[in-house]
């Protein structure tokens, strides 16, 4: 028995709700330990549909702990709107089952609006960079915290130190606000802001590191559930068309509070081609009728900003180092149905770079956005792998696919998605007994 990551090995929305919802089941305890409301999925519980964007997915099952790391940025507003929202359907949720680490991070109004002006001015301007954020204020009260001027849950507890942290705050983004051509804000807007929303967060406050601690003696199975992908980390994705957080499965340590021994097994949720929202290089998207056809056979819209994903061939070269950047034990791979009845389905190995051939994505900018991938073709199968339960309800062609993925990203198969419903799951490993 051990304790299991779950995280994205592309660039998100490789289908973590399913599997995170299937392992939550298995759970004593759900921790999220970066990322904000930022992410989004859905989970179907007997027939009812939950959108959860911050809170961990172990809390619409009765008797689960959900807690949210230290990593995390928590927008007070965002977090009492979902509570809210879960209440009016039936989901009830107090300190009994749902902790929130008391030096977690705040997202505040100017954080959100911040993220919105950036992404306004680098579009009308031209100037800076368009990322393509969420707009949700994410990178801002990321970049407060590295700061040290940041507002933290606990804070919300101590009226005197907050409004001096308030003060120290605006010093900095008043100025920021002035060179952009924006209003100042005021000290009692964000008091009004921070004190309003105090009594509805301090009950679930938690020194979360102590709680995990005794959790883990006592022998309580603990899931971490990353949000967003591994291209996506701060430091290892596409810099800078990243998130703000370092997405890899090392960060359920740190964004927690638990030493890394205690992480056990890494399962990496791999999508059987490749989508990514937003700007940045994505040397297999492919701008054709494929495309077009995985973006509405997949369903490829954002479940948080509605957004048209982006669609390409599976990189097994980008997967391989998300294998290696998060220690990937085991892979759960999703959404194979899609590529049902293509005549044939290409695999990106590697690259071409300036006449050369390489095996990975360089860090450069400059380079990401130069690369060609280097394909092997394969056969497509014609028939359907919609539900398939067991290896033998797959085509031949199919099997030879998933094989081919095992082999060129070095990590095996732990599971088969075939279809959104939990059943619907080949499983060769159940991560939390291996
Ligand atoms: P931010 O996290 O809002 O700052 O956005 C930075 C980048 O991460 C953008 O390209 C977003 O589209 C992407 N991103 C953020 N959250 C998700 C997610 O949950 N799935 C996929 N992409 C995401």
């Amino acid at each position: 028995m051990t304790n299991v990551v779950v995280i994205g090995s592309q660039w998100g929305d490789e289908g973590k709700g399913k599997i995170v919802d299937w392992l939550s089941e298995r759970a004593d305890i759900v921790v999220r330990f970066q990322g904000g409301h930022n992410a989004g999925h859905t989970l179907v519980i007997d027939g009812t549909s939950y959108k959860l964007s911050l809170l961990p997915s172990g809390v619409v099952r009765p008797g689960k702990m959900a807690v949210i790391g230290n990593g995390v940025v928590i927008d007070p507003h965002a977090l009492i709107a979902e509570i809210e929202k879960l209440a009016g359907q039936g989901v009830t949720i107090t300190p009994d089952n749902l902790r929130i680490a008391d030096n977690a991070t705040l997202i505040l109004s100017l954080h959100r609006e911040l993220d919105g002006i950036r992404e306004d001015a680098a579009v009308s301007s031209n100037s800076g960079i368009k990322i393509g954020t969420t707009r949700r204020g994410i990178g801002p009260a990321y970049e407060d915290k590295v700061g040290r001027r940041a507002i933290r849950v606990m804070d919300l507890a101590d009226p005197e130190t907050l409004s001096a942290k308030v003060d120290r705050l605006l010093a900095h983004h008043n100025a920021l606000r002035r060179g952009l051509g924006e209003s100042e804000i005021s000290h009692a807007k964000i008091m009004d802001e921070l004190t309003s929303v105090a009594d509805r967060v301090l009950p679930f406050r938690d020194t979360v590191w102590l709680m995990l601690d005794k959790e883990r003696r006592r022998g309580a199975r603990i899931l971490f559930e990353g949000a967003q992908g591994s291209l996506l980390d701060i430091d290892h994705g596409t810099y800078p068309f990243v998130t703000s957080s370092n997405t890899v499965a090392g960060q359920a340590a740190a964004g927690s509070g638990m030493g890394p021994g205690s992480l056990g097994y890494v399962l990496g949720i791999t999508k059987a081609y490749t989508t990514r929202v937003g700007e940045g290089p994505f040397p297999t998207e492919l701008h054709d009728g494929i495309g077009q056809f995985l973006g509405e056979r997949g369903h490829e819209f954002g479940t948080v900003t509605g957004r048209k994903r982006r669609c390409g061939w599976f990189d097994a070269a980008l997967v391989r180092q998300s294998v290696a950047t998060n220690g990937i034990t085991g892979i759960a791979l999703t959404k194979l149905d899609v590529l049902d009845g293509l005549d044939e389905l290409k695999i990106c190995v590697g690259y071409r770079l300036d006449g050369q051939e390489i095996d990975h994505l360089p860090a450069s900018q400059g380079q990401q956005a130069r690369v060609e991938p280097i394909y092997v073709t394969l056969e497509g199968w014609k028939e359907s792998t919609v539900g398939a339960r067991k290896w033998a309800d797959l085509p031949a062609q199919a099997i030879k696919y998933v094989r081919q993925v095992e082999e060129l990203i070095g990590a095996p198969v732990a599971l088969l998605s075939t279809s959104p419903e939990r059943d619907d799951t080949i499983l060769v490993t159940d991560p939390f007994e291996d």
